[in-house]
């Protein structure tokens, strides 16, 4: 008698979780993440503003040599469609944007072409292949300059001050909007944005971080910066605002905390936990750390001398903002937990790996 051995599938079918924008510094942690989470994840990014660096860190320390890549403008619809047309995606993580507040006020065209077309394409395409899931990076820009501290979601948003900060607003509405309107359909697009406070630091690793072309803007990459001698001088910018030590208040959170909030939100859309089909989460620590504070502790956790100096006020900067988190802690089930000190080291770490040192 012949004996036949059928082999039945018992795991069920990993999800697969589109990134826009995952070479980039957020979408490479958010790519770990995932992947140790137990998700497919298929790479889709047109390499605009950074090289291949984190995508090879990714797969170095995630084992993972066969990861999807697209290298696609999400503006790009036909490119797009044949990324839903080839995958079965079960959610959209959508980081594909430009992120620079002063270049957006200089090229508000390009920055309105480019952000908004390409979230409206992935949502097109989300649409037409029977619904998804669609995860939106959005900021705390979108509170501005607000009256009462910590922001909670329901904090009003205040009219953006640049272009940047209004495709934030923008692609929050177009999200809602969208759900609105497929929420009867057959294939319903939901959605979540998450309001991100200050992400900072890398990946313990130090094979994947922030990769900043040019000048930094942000505070972080100008202190690593500054510390490894590629930069002279960090300026703190406006030391005579109204907070104890006169300088800017902010949430600064840890990249690879900030990666988690997003595996959490994506599982509560894939296990269709959502208590309504759109909704918004503060991503923060829920601590406020000024900028002086936060220099004299990179100089402290790393053991060396940073050469700053004060320098007026940068135009456009609110004075303080800090996050409730209550709702992301109790509906998705997640807390920073990474302290600065460490997230500082992090950052440290990053840049003499990239210095070779
Ligand atoms: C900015 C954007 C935010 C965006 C985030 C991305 C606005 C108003 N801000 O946040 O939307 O999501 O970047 O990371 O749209 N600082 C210095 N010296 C420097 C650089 C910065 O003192 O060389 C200070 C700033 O004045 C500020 C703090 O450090 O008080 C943080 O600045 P930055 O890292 O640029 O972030 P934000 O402006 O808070």
């Amino acid at each position: 008698m012949t004996t036949f051995v059928r082999y039945v599938k018992t795991q069920a079918m990993a999800k697969t979780v589109l990134v826009s924008g995952g070479a980039g510094y957020i979408g490479s942690h958010v790519t770990v993440e995932l992947i140790s989470a137990g998700y497919e994840v298929v790479v889709a990014d047109n390499m605009s503003n950074c090289d291949m660096t984190c995508f090879e860190g990714v797969k170095k320390i995630t084992g993972r040599n066969d990861i999807p890549f697209y290298q696609i403008d999400c503006c790009d619809y036909a490119a797009v469609t044949r990324l839903f047309d080839e995958n079965r995606i079960d959610a959209v993580i959508h980081f594909a944007a430009f992120k620079a507040v002063g270049e957006s006020v200089a090229e508000p065209i390009m920055y309105y072409r480019n952000n908004l077309v390409s979230f409206l394409n992935i949502l097109e395409a989300a649409k037409t292949h029977g619904g998804c899931n669609v995860l939106f990076s959005s900021s705390a820009t979108v509170y501005g300059e607000a009256e009462v501290l910590p922001v909670t979601e329901q904090t009003p948003r205040l009219p953006a001050t640049s272009p940047y900060g209004n495709t934030k607003q923008m692609c929050e509405d177009i999200l809602r909007d969208v759900v609105l309107a497929t929420a009867t359909s057959e294939g319903p697009v939901k959605g979540i944005a998450l309001r991100y406070f200050n992400p900072i630091g890398a990946h313990p690793s130090a094979l994947i971080g922030e990769l900043p072309r040019g000048v930094p803007n942000n505070l972080v990459p100008f202190i690593t910066q500054t510390a490894i001698g590629k930069r002279e001088c960090l300026s703190i910018f406006g030391n005579d605002y109204d907070t104890e030590d006169g300088t800017c208040l902010r949430d600064y959170i840890d990249i690879v905390d900030l990666a988690k909030a997003h595996v959490a939100a994506v599982s509560r859309m894939v296990d269709g936990r959502m208590k309504e089909g759109y909704e918004i989460f503060n991503v923060g620590t829920g601590r406020p750390v000024s900028v002086y504070e936060l220099v004299t502790a990179f100089e402290k956790v790393n053991g060396l001398k940073l050469n700053y100096k004060f320098a007026p006020r940068r135009p456009g900067d609110v004075v303080a903002i800090w996050a409730d988190t209550r709702l992301a802690n109790d509906e998705l089930g997640w807390k920073a937990e990474r302290s600065v000190e460490d997230t500082l080291a992090s950052a440290w770490a990053w840049e003499r790996h990239l210095a070779g040192k």
